[in-house]
C-alpha cells in the first residue's frame, strides 16, 4: 500500500518495526534483540516515524546530548536512526522528519544539532556543515621500529588489565576530563557506556574477540588513561583493533600506545576514529610506522539558535565582524549579525539596517567552522563563503581557533 503518509513519535511496542525499517535502509540483517536492548536507551518522545498505513517507512530520532565546545558545553540534539525504505525514497520523508526534530530541539532550547552522515551530499541542504575530521591509523608492529621511550621524567605507569563489566566508574571520570579538553565530544549515558562502549560486540563490526580493557595507572593506583581493544585474526599475526583510547594525560596515552604496539603474536594495530591531530605517528622514530589509512568527515554541526550558539563557546581572539547569514530552514538565524568578541566572550546582536557585511555565508559553513576544525580561509578558497572585507576570514579563524582539533570518538 502507498497512500497518505503520517508522522509521529513511536511507542515502545513499535521499536522492532522501527529497527526493521533501519535495517532495510542500511542493508543490515534485522537484529531481533536490538529493540529490547535499545528500549531504555532511545528517547521515545524524540523519535519520528513515517507511516504508510500501518507500516513504518521512515525513521529518525534525536539524542539529548551535551556537546563539548571551546570553554564549556552546550545542549545539542544528536540526530540518529535516519532511514527511509527504498520503496519510499525521494518523496520528502527525510526532510519532513528532520524539520520536525529540529523544530522540537529548538523548542527544548538546544543551541545546536549534530550528526554523522552516511553520505556527504545529504545534510548540507538542512544546514549541517562538516565540523570535525577523523583519521584512521594502521601500525605495522612486525618489523623493528619500537616507539620512542617515554620522555625523561614521565611517570612510571602500571598497565592493568580490567574486566570491562563494571569498569564504568573508573573510565567515566577520565572520559569527562578528556571532554573538557577537546571540542566535539558528546556526553554518554550509563546505558551508552554499558551497551555501546563496554559490551561484547562479537560478530558485529568485522568480528574480533570480546573487548579487552587496559588501564594506565600511577603507582598510587590513580587511573590516568585507558584503552579498549579487540583482537582479530589468529596468532602469530593477529590484529589489534583499538575501539577507544582516552587519556587526558599525554604521557598516559603514550604508555598505552607503547603497550598496544608491544603485545606478542600481533602483526598490526588498527586505530580507527582517531583525532586528526593525534600525535600517534610521532611516537615512532620512523613516523611511517603508523600510517593514515583513511581521513574523513566525522561530526556535522547545525546551529539551531545562532546567537546563543556563538555566545555559548569560548573565543581565542578578539574580533568584530558583520556576518550575512543565509538559512533557508530556520529563518530566525538568517540575516545580518554583528559578532563582537572581546576577552574570550562573544556578543551577537542584529546588525543595524544597511550595515555592509564583512562575510556572507550559508549557515552550514558557520556550523562547519563553529568548533574550530574547518577554517573560514579554507572555505573562502573553495568559494563556499564570500569575503567583502580583506582579512575578515582570517580574523574570524583566529577567534575560532582551538588548541586541539574537534573530535568525537563514537558514532551515534
Ligand atoms: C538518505 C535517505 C534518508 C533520504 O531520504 P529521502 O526521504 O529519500 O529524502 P528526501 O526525499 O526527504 O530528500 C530531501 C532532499 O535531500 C536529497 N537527498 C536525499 N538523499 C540524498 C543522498 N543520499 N544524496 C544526496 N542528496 C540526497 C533529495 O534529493 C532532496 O533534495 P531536494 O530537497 O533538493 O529535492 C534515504 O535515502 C535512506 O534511508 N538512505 C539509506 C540510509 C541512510 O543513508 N541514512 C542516512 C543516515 S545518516
Amino acid at each position: 500500500m502507498s497512500g497518505e503518509l503520517s508522522f509521529r513519535a513511536i511507542h515502545t511496542a513499535e521499536l522492532p518495526r522501527f529497527e526493521h525499517c533501519t535495517a532495510i535502509a542500511f542493508h543490515a540483517p534485522t537484529d531481533v534483540g536490538l529493540a529490547d536492548r535499545f528500549a531504555h536507551r532511545i528517547e521515545l518522545d524524540r523519535t519520528r516515524a513515517a507511516f504508510d498505513g500501518g507500516r513504518i517507512v521512515g525513521t529518525a530520532a534525536a539524542l539529548s546530548h551535551s556537546l563539548s565546545v571551546p570553554g564549556g558545553e552546550l545542549t545539542s540534539a544528536g540526530i540518529t536512526w535516519i532511514s527511509v525504505l527504498p520503496t519510499h525514497r525521494r518523496r520528502g520523508i527525510l526532510g519532513r522528519m528532520l524539520d520536525e526534530l529540529l523544530t522540537d530541539a529548538r523548542a527544548r532550547g538546544e543551541e545546536v544539532a549534530t550528526l554523522w552522515a552516511s553520505e556527504g551530499g545529504i545534510y548540507g541542504r538542512f544546514g549541517f556543515g562538516p565540523a570535525a575530521t577523523e583519521s584512521s591509523f594502521a601500525i605495522d608492529t612486525r618489523h623493528d621500529g619500537a616507539p620512542w621511550p617515554l620522555r625523561p621524567g614521565a611517570p612510571d605507569y602500571t598497565l592493568q588489565m580490567r574486566d570491562p563489566a563494571g569498569a564504568r566508574p573508573v573510565l567515566e571520570p577520565l572520559f569527562e576530563r578528556a571532554r573538557l579538553q577537546r571540542p566535539g565530544m558528546v556526553s554518554r549515558t550509563p546505558e551508552w557506556w554499558d551497551e555501546r562502549v563496554l559490551a561484547d560486540h562479537r560478530g558485529e563490526r568485522g568480528g574480533g574477540t570480546d573487548p579487552r580493557l587496559v588501564v594506565a595507572a600511577l603507582a598510587n593506583g590513580s587511573a590516568r588513561g585507558y584503552a579498549i581493544y579487540r583482537v582479530r585474526g589468529r596468532e602469530p599475526d593477529a590484529t589489534i583493533v583499538v575501539s577507544e583510547l582516552i587519556a587526558p594525560d599525554d604521557d598516559a596515552a603514550g604508555a598505552l600506545w607503547r603497550y598496544l604496539c608491544s603485545i606478542d603474536l600481533v602483526g598490526r594495530v588498527e586505530a580507527p576514529h582517531r583525532p586528526v591531530d593525534d600525535p600517534l605517528p610521532l611516537l615512532f622514530p620512523d613516523l611511517r610506522r603508523a600510517s593514515v589509512v583513511e581521513q574523513r568527515d566525522s561530526l556535522w554541526v547545525r546551529l539551531l539558535d545562532l546567537p546563543r550558539a556563538l555566545e555559548g563557546r569560548g573565543w581565542a581572539a578578539d574580533v568584530r565582524l558583520t556576518l550575512a547569514v543565509q538559512d533557508e530552514r530556520i529563518p530566525e538565524n538568517a540575516g545580518s549579525w554583528l559578532l563582537d568578541v572581546a576577552g574570550h566572550e562573544a556578543r551577537v546582536t542584529r546588525a543595524a539596517p544597511g550595515t555592509r557585511p564583512d562575510l556572507t555565508l550559508d549557515v552550514r559553513w558557520l556550523g562547519a567552522a563553529y568548533l574550530g576544525g574547518t577554517p573560514l580561509t579554507r572555505l573562502l578558497a573553495a568559494g563556499a563563503v564570500a569575503q567583502h572585507t580583506e582579512g575578515a576570514a582570517e580574523g574570524l579563524d583566529a577567534a575560532l581557533h582551538v588548541p586541539l582539533a574537534p573530535w568525537v570518538p563514537e558514532m551515534f
